[in-house]
């Protein structure tokens, strides 16, 4: 997946002088007339012509990419921008329950094309469900899967468990799992689905198409997105920047990419020690000084979000490339801030998981300094389901005030301003009814 050259991860190019592509965006909606082939209802396969690098009838679909892009209201008045303005789009309704299977579908894909019997991946979690069920929904491959130990949530564990992956669950993080399965993978021949593949963010590109369709293929002036192992912004960076090669669109919008604090490799090197594409020539050894620095301190990356609780991001060069085509900019919000920005997703409408909500966290900081203006229009990415991580948001809500401290306040949450809580009544009929009429 890299070069053997310079050891940089490798980018799928096409000849688009000798590929057929659309005159417009606009002619991919005929697709939505012919919903019974499976290669146009999926939300992946329906953008071929923009990622053909496998022949459509070759493409794995399991109906991934049937994902929503809504306006929010509340949202928007929680992070200051005017109502109308602000966009979730919400890819927890994937299969898997979150963005990976845009990626998977695309790997996937390819591993069957190279004729590849077993893949694999490590995970903080969503990655590993995603494989695990194109491995149980297709039986084409076997999945091996690489967790880090107490690393990753209940909800996206018990399904590689239920898809019947093998689990492999190390003593370390994220990080060391992602070093343990390139040695493993290289050493037996399995096919690595990791977003080093770059198959994998071909297919996620197409969460940008989609989010242009929804907004009647004009172009946002702002794409808000979490940061973890930095695959996504990678993806949608290339995907406006041929989108605008090919004439397809007039211009990009610019891209915001959110770490949490506990996990701000990006945001330390780009927005504190000025690391950029600088047109093809960055200077890495701003990375690898601050790396060693990390391991010389022993700094481990800490957060709620478990999903994006990453040290070394593996798409670091491809991510500052999509900065600098997408006039981007980096935050890091604190785990406050990411509980307190999902809740008030949670209340209004659509549920995520903590990672998702670093993007509506982010938006809020950014429009707070001015650089969001309350009139852009916004989408923001929620990258993931709700029911992901059951112990974050009941732990926010509680009011178990030892179980908050155990799960959050080890983490900085202090307070939880949008709880719902529960409310405790006998059981009794007066008591209940009376307790409903105080409450409703
Ligand atoms: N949001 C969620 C819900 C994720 O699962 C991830 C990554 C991200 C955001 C970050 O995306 O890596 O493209 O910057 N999860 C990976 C995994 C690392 O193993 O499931 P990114």
């Amino acid at each position: 997946m890299a070069c053997d050259r310079c050891g940089d991860l490798l980018d799928v190019v096409y000849d688009w002088d000798r590929l057929r592509v659309p005159g417009s965006l606009r002619d991919f909606e005929a697709k939505w007339a012919r919903r019974d082939n499976p290669h146009h209802f999926s939300g992946v396969w329906r953008f071929h012509d923009l990622l053909p690098f496998v022949p459509v009838e070759q493409c794995i679909t399991i109906g991934e990419g049937q994902t929503l892009l809504l306006p929010s209201e509340g949202v928007a008045r929680y992070t200051g921008i005017k109502p109308g303005r602000l966009f979730l789009q919400y890819e927890g309704m994937n299969p898997s329950g979150s963005f990976k299977d845009n990626g998977m579908s695309a790997a996937f894909t390819h591993a069957r094309f190279v004729g590849a019997s077993r893949a694999a991946c490590a995970s903080t979690g969503n990655t590993s469900a995603s494989l695990a069920l194109y491995c149980s929904a297709t039986k084409l491959m076997r999945a091996v899967i690489f967790i880090g130990s107490g690393k990753i949530s209940y909800g996206k564990l018990s399904q590689a468990l239920d898809y019947g992956a093998l689990t492999v669950q190390i003593n370390g993080d994220f990080d060391d799992a992602m070093a343990r399965v390139k040695e493993v993978s290289s050493q037996l021949g399995i096919y690595l689905v990791n977003s080093v593949n770059p198959f994998r963010l071909e297919g996620q590109k197409t969460i940008m198409y989609r989010v242009l369709e929804g907004l009647r293929w004009e172009v946002p002036d702002w794409v808000v997105v979490p940061g973890g192992n930095l695959g996504n912004s990678s993806a949608f960076g290339k995907a406006f920047h041929e989108l605008k090669e090919l004439g397809l669109i007039d211009r990009v919008p610019r891209l915001a990419v959110i770490n949490a604090a506990g996990a701000r490799t990006l945001h330390e090197l780009v927005e504190m020690r000025g690391l950029t594409w600088n047109h093809g020539k960055p200077k890495l050894e701003t990375a690898s000084t601050y790396y060693d620095e990390m391991d010389s301190k022993g700094i481990r990356a800490d957060t709620i979000a478990s999903a994006i609780e990453i040290n070394r991001p593996v798409n670091l060069n491809k991510c500052i490339r999509a900065l600098e085509w997408c006039g981007g900019v980096v935050r890091k919000v604190t785990d406050q801030e990411i509980l307190d920005a999902k809740a008030q997703v949670g209340a209004s409408g659509l549920g995520c998981e903590p990672a998702s909500a670093a993007s509506v966290a982010g938006t809020k900081a950014l429009v707070a300094e001015g650089v969001i203006a309350p009139d852009d229009r916004v989408v923001c990415i929620l990258t993931g389901h709700q029911l992901k991580d059951p112990t974050a948001t009941v732990a926010y809500h509680t009011t178990d005030q030892e179980q908050f401290n155990k799960v959050l306040g080890s983490r900085g949450v202090r307070r939880a301003a949008f709880a719902n809580r529960a409310v405790a009544v006998p059981n009794n009929l007066d008591e209940i009814i009376k307790a409903i009429r105080l409450y409703s």
